[in-house]
C-alpha cells in the first residue's frame, strides 16, 4: 500500500469514527433522580403513560433522547425533561437504564390470541408486517440497529405511540399525538409505515399482547 493511500484511510477511520459519547452508567445513576418520579427508581415505571425504560437497548433510548431535544420527537413533558442536558448526560442516562431489569407486565387474556398473530404473523389481508421481524420473537429489540425493546411494556403507553406513528404515516387530522421516525426524511418511516396499516382493535390487541412478553 502507498504512502498516500495509507493516509487516506486513515483519515477515512478518523472521520467515521462515532461521534456518539460514550455513556457512564453510575453517572447515569445520579442524573437518573430527577426521572424517577415518572419513570421509577430502576427505570419500571409506575405505568400507565409513563413508558418502562429499564433493559431498553442505549443506542434506541439515546435516540430517542435526542430526538426530544431536537424536537424530532414531540412531546411536552419530555422536552422540558431534556432541554437543559448535554449530549453527555443523555448518553450516560441511556447507559443507566439500560442496565437495569425489565420487570414486565401481564396481558388481557382476551386480547391474547389476535395479539399473538399479529405480532409473530402480521395481517396478509392488510400488508401488516409482523411484529417480530424487527422486534424479535421474544420482544427484546435488536440493538444494533435501535429496534427497541417491546416486552413488557405498559399497554397503554404501547397503544398510545402507535396511534402516534399512525396519525404521522397517515396524515390524520385531529390527532391526540404525532410521532414521527423517519429518520432518512424521505416520508417512510418504517413504525409510521407499519402503523398506517392498523385498525382499533389490533393496535389494542398487540399493545395488550407485548405487555405480556418476555416472561
Ligand atoms: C413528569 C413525568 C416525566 C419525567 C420527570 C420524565 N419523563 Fe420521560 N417520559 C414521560 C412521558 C409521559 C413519556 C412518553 C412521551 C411520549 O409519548 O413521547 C416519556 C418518555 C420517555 C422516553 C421515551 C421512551 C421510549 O420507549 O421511547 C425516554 C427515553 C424518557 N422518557 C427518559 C426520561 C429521562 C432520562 C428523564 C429524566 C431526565 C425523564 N424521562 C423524566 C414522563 C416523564
Ligand atoms: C421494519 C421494522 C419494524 C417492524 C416490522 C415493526 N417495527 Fe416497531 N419500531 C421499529 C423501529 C425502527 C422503531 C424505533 C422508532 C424510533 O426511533 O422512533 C420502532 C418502535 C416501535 C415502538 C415504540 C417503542 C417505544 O418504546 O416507544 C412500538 C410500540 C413498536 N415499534 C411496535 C411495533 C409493533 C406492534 C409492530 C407490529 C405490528 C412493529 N412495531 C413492527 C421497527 C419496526
Amino acid at each position: 500500500m502507498n504512502k498516500l493511500k495509507c493516509a487516506v484511510l486513515m483519515l477515512m477511520t478518523v472521520v467515521a469514527a462515532p461521534v456518539l459519547a460514550v455513556g457512564d452508567a453510575e453517572a447515569g445513576k445520579g442524573k437518573a433522580a430527577v426521572c424517577a418520579a415518572c419513570h421509577g427508581q430502576d427505570g419500571n415505571s409506575p405505568g400507565g403513560d409513563f413508558p418502562s425504560l429499564a433493559g431498553q437497548g442505549a443506542k434506541y433510548t439515546l435516540k430517542q433522547l435526542r430526538d426530544y431535544k431536537s424536537g424530532a420527537r414531540v412531546n411536552g413533558i419530555m422536552q422540558a425533561q431534556v432541554a437543559g442536558l448535554s449530549d453527555q448526560d443523555l448518553a450516560d442516562l441511556a447507559a443507566f437504564y439500560a442496565g437495569q431489569t425489565a420487570k414486565g407486565g401481564s396481558a388481557n387474556p382476551e386480547y391474547v390470541e389476535l395479539g399473538e398473530r399479529l405480532y409473530r404473523g402480521g395481517n396478509p389481508d392488510s400488508g401488516l408486517a409482523a411484529c417480530a421481524g424487527c422486534h424479535s420473537p421474544t420482544g427484546e429489540g435488536l440493538e444494533a440497529a435501535s429496534f427497541p425493546a417491546l416486552a413488557g411494556q405498559h399497554a397503554s403507553y404501547t397503544e398510545t405511540q402507535l396511534r402516534a406513528f399512525r396519525a404521522s404515516g397517515r396524515g390524520d387530522l385531529g390527532a391526540p399525538a404525532y410521532r414521527a421516525n423517519d429518520v432518512e426524511g424521505d416520508g417512510l418511516g418504517m413504525m409510521q409505515a407499519v402503523a398506517a396499516k392498523m385498525s382499533d382493535v389490533e393496535i389494542r390487541a398487540v399493545a395488550s399482547y407485548i405487555s405480556g412478553l418476555g416472561k
